[in-house]
């Protein structure tokens, strides 16, 4: 249920992540959820200069980043809800400016999302806090990073738990917003067929691959000093590698579920610099092809400095230490201007236990589930069958299902689900404290990895699979990134 009456105001609304995903996600959540309309939405940044010239750069990013179709009457209703205010989160009186606004919308809940850099986080905070904003029925929503080591995330709590209960702070991991990662938990744990064989007793291994073929685009700013490793392995590919690695929660309420991720993220052995260099691999792009294209090297980009030493691409073996997935490697995967755009889990099982047909040529007859999350949401199970008129040999084949597409309903993005969420106030698919700060613990040895190992950052050309020394990741020595085993299947 919508609250009848709420503001939501929106820090850093003239940000790269507002105009591209935030106030298209709202303009669609209000147009599928009319009821929304009754709230009011401030819209709080430094480089608009007025109103109308804000709403004109909203417009045109939300022509082009909307996932549905611009509807003039539509917009008309949505903006009449905008308030724009020129905001300096080191300003008091812009503070002063900004209680008198949501004190004259007298709203029963005051939504914060703080979309700025995680240097901000506790400026605003305390100044929401000196207005009394903080008092009542408010929420206070968190982008990621957040923090950039155990330490920055740790004081940037200190703060914020002084005005905010853990109930009312929404940490978002977009990643939890998307249709096809929820799914991951339903597949799971609605399917008898599943269970049985989801263990270390059946499962070889699991590989987490999310690859990217755009570079840093306009944000090399913000890239320069996080990397892949803080922008996607300590978040979503953390947050994916709790989804598959699960104990089923006693029922799906926030705390049941997020309980459940946090036993994973607790039970990943902890790495020692030693352990860190020899189960991860770091690189950066220079420059090559991508579709017929020329693409200059990370360190010619924008913003960046020219001989930074940040990575762009991450691999990555944990162990989880439990009853379930005792000596199973799980091998994680990120990086920027990738041959592919690609989200996806691939299981691998056990070969059976006495082979009495001959494998196909190249590959074991090992079965793999695959789950891809992007581009298609679908899951694809291989198995072998006997082709015909051969007695004794296997071939590969596949059985499909695209969950959209026999579904066939609208999917709400990522951000409008999670938008929708924060405004009815459920948690269930925000990170809890806990889990953040143990997610920063089990990265922290790979962050400190270059200072350790100064050598440790390789190089790869835009447009590949990434650095190939990657592939000594994978303990067995017949064992393959699944691209690679793709060309067999
Ligand atoms: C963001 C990262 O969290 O996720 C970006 O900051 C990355 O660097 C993006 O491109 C990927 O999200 P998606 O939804 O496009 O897979």
């Amino acid at each position: 249920m919508f609250p009848e009456n709420f503001v939501f105001v929106l820090f850093g609304a003239t940000g790269d992540l507002a105009y591209k995903k935030l106030l298209p996600a709202l303009y669609q959540a209000v147009r599928f959820n009319p009821e929304l309309i009754k709230g009011h939405f401030i819209c709080l940044g430094r480089s608009a200069s007025n109103r109308d010239d804000y709403l004109q750069t909203v417009k045109q990013f939300l022509c082009e980043h909307s996932t549905i179709a611009f509807d003039e009457k539509h917009w008309q209703n949505f903006i009449q809800k905008i308030i724009f205010l020129k905001l300096d989160a080191d300003n008091d009186a812009d503070f002063d400016a900004l209680k008198t606004e949501i004190d004259r919308l007298n709203a029963a809940v005051k939504i914060y999302y703080l979309s700025t850099s995680p240097k901000l986080f506790t400026n605003i905070v305390t100044h929401l806090k000196r207005n009394d904003l903080h008092l009542g029925d408010a929420r206070l929503v968190l982008e990621k990073p957040l923090g950039h080591d155990l330490q920055s995330a740790q004081n940037i709590h200190k703060i914020v738990s002084d005005a905010f209960d853990e109930k009312q702070i929404y940490r978002i991991d977009h990643y939890l917003g998307k249709e096809s990662v929820q799914n991951l938990m339903a597949v799971r744990f609605g399917n008898r067929l599943l269970e049985p064989l989801w263990n270390r007793v059946h499962i070889r291994s699991v590989q987490i691959t999310l690859a990217e073929k755009i570079g840093i685009e306009s944000r090399g700013l913000f890239y320069d000093s996080t990397g892949a490793m803080r922008d996607m392995v300590q978040n979503h590919l953390m947050q994916l590698l709790c989804f598959i690695a699960m104990e089923p929660p006693y029922n799906l309420s926030p705390d049941a579920i997020r309980d459940e991720k946090l036993k994973v993220l607790r039970s990943i052995i902890p790495s020692t610099p030693a352990l860190a260099l020899k189960n991860c691999v770091m690189g950066q792009y220079i420059s090559g092809m991508m579709d017929g294209q020329n693409v200059c090297g990370y360190r010619q980009e924008h913003d960046v400095n020219p001989n930074s030493m940040t990575e762009t691409y991450t691999a990555l073996k944990l162990y989880i230490e439990n009853w379930r997935w005792t000596g199973v490697p799980f091998y994680l995967r990120t990086g920027k201007r990738l041959n592919q755009s690609l989200a996806q889990i691939v299981i691998h099982f056990r070969s059976v236990p006495h082979r009495l047909f001959t494998p196909p040529v190249g590959l074991t007859s090992e079965n793999r589930l695959v789950l891809n999350l992007h581009p298609n949401d679908e899951m694809r199970l291989y198995m072998a069958a006997k082709p015909a008129g051969n007695h004794h040999h296997l071939q590969s084949v596949s059985l499909n299902m695209n969950f959209a597409e026999q579904m066939n309903q609208r999917r709400p993005t990522a951000y409008e689900r999670l938008l929708c969420d924060i405004i009815k106030g459920d948690l269930s698919l925000f990170v809890r404290y806990d889990e953040l700060t143990e997610a920063w613990h089990k990265i922290s040895p790979f962050l400190d990895l270059q200072h350790h190992y100064p050598d440790v950052l390789k190089f790869y050309t835009a447009g590949s699979w990434g650095v190939p020394d990657a592939s000594v990741l994978l303990r067995d020595k017949k064992a393959r990134w699944f691209e690679d085993e793709l060309k067999y299947l």
